[in-house]
């Protein structure tokens, strides 16, 4: 079965070190064989894009559900989702309905981030659906993690490795507050979780550097500045151009992404183009 997979779909590799276009599968219509044939190909490069998909929330459950159990969609700026009857999908939206944003993010920058890393078990995966997309605006940058710690000086993994850091859990990549917290913080008291800087992906073994998200991130043990200092060149380091790739949206694109070894974020679009997209999010497990 697998052969025939094999033939019914294609595996295209971007031109970067992570990302690929899937053709000849229909999300809506997957049988397993070609579903292993997609996961197979996710491990390997990470970042994977299908084009021209039609699929309602049920679909798109349906599908992320392949990978694992779903994980809610993140608290919100108000504390009420925006999707009610529908707790596991996250909207991504700047459209404003009576005065009251439909989604999360605006059409400002998302900074570079990994979903949901302030959680303890943060998700592995992240499965993005364009539904309404203004072409050629609001671009979405991924980079490779793995690539990244592969490269880093010697000294530098060495000095890292060991060290834990805090993922500030209460604003979201576009700023936003999230329901429930306050303003502000000192480093101990800031509500986050601590994850390793190098995690190891479970299915491949391999290491990559967890960086989650820079605001109000601290190096646990380490004095304030030293912490900002070493942040600071991890992530001057990580976010080079050689290690990134960036989709650029067609309404019908379907976005896969390991949270477990890439960073994504999102350029600002002008607030009066409409774009709206549902994303789900799979449940993961502890990093170490
Ligand atoms: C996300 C996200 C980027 C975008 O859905 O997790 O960061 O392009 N979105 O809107
Ligand atoms: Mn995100």
């Amino acid at each position: 079965m697998a052969a025939l997979a094999e033939r019914l779909i294609e595996v295209v590799p971007f031109a970067a070190p992570l990302g690929a276009e899937i053709r000849g599968a229909d999300l809506a219509h997957l049988d397993d064989s070609t579903f292993a044939a997609i996961k197979q190909a996710w491990l390997e490069r990470k970042v994977l894009r299908l084009r021209g998909q039609r699929i309602d929330d049920d679909a798109l459950a349906d599908f992320s559900r392949r990978f694992g159990k779903l994980d809610k969609a993140p608290i919100t700026r108000t504390g009420r989702p925006h999707e009610p009857t529908r707790p596991e999908v996250t909207v991504i939206s700047n459209i404003v309905v009576n005065g009251e944003p439909i989604g999360g993010l605006g059409a400002g920058e998302a900074e570079w981030h990994t979903d949901m890393s302030y959680n303890e078990v943060p998700p592995d995966a992240s499965v993005l659906y364009g539904i309404e997309v203004p072409e050629g605006h609001g671009n979405t940058w991924f980079c490779d993690m793995e690539a990244a710690l592969a490269a880093l000086p010697a000294a530098m993994r060495e000095r890292i490795a060991g060290l834990t850091c805090k993922h500030d859990a209460t604003r979201n990549s576009a700023g936003e507050l999230r329901a429930g917290f306050r303003e502000s913080y000192t480093p101990e008291e800031l509500p986050g979780a601590l994850h390793p800087l190098v995690r190891t992906h479970p299915e491949t073994g391999r290491k990559s550097l967890f960086l989650g998200r820079r605001r109000n991130a601290h190096v646990m043990g380490l004095p304030q500045e030293e912490s900002q200092r070493l942040l600071d060149e991890l992530w001057a380091f990580a976010t080079k151009p050689e290690f990134t790739w960036v989709q650029q949206w067609k309404t019908g694109d379907v976005l896969i992404w390991d949270n477990r070894c890439v960073m994504h974020r999102r350029d600002p679009f002008d607030a009066s183009l409409r774009r709206l997209m549902h994303r789900t999010q799979i449940q993961g497990s502890r990093p170490y």
